[in-house]
């Protein structure tokens, strides 16, 4: 594996990632591990993707027909560790954890939690804005 290239220019770094200037105000993770994926973490993924495309929310570059001006980031992390609650899904910054999060779920979670600012009770396992 060769030395990774540090790039010092932060013009050019900011150009490569413009996430500075973007209005980001959600950042989604969907568990793909082997235990979520067994579940239809895919799926779960894919309803995001799609979802969030279809109301051009979606950040990411235009070449992937996502919006540089959208309000959620939309990736796939690993596991989270608890398999057994899958598919997890996460929402930042609030820290909200989703559990047993399947397909049919998410136009949900993007209304309810992403647009209007309610987190979806009945799937959340974990929520730190509840905490004291
Ligand atoms: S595989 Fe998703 S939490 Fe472990």
């Amino acid at each position: 594996m060769g030395k990774p290239k540090f790039i010092e220019d932060r013009e050019q770094l900011e150009k490569l990632a413009p996430v500075a200037k973007a209005p980001i105000k959600h950042h989604v993770f969907v568990c793909n591990g082997k235990s979520c994926s067994a579940v239809g973490s895919a799926e779960v993924k894919a309803a995001f993707g799609e979802e969030l495309q279809k109301r051009n929310l979606r950040y990411g570059k235009e070449s992937k027909g996502r919006n540089p001006n959208g309000e959620i980031v939309l990736t796939d992390c690993g596991s989270v560790g608890f398999c057994s609650i899958g598919t997890a899904v996460l929402v930042y910054p609030e820290g909200v954890w989703y559990a047993q999060v399947r397909a049919g779920d998410v136009p949900e979670i993007i209304e309810e939690h992403l647009v209007n600012g309610k987190v979806v009770e009945r799937l959340a396992l974990i929520n730190l804005n509840n905490k004291d």
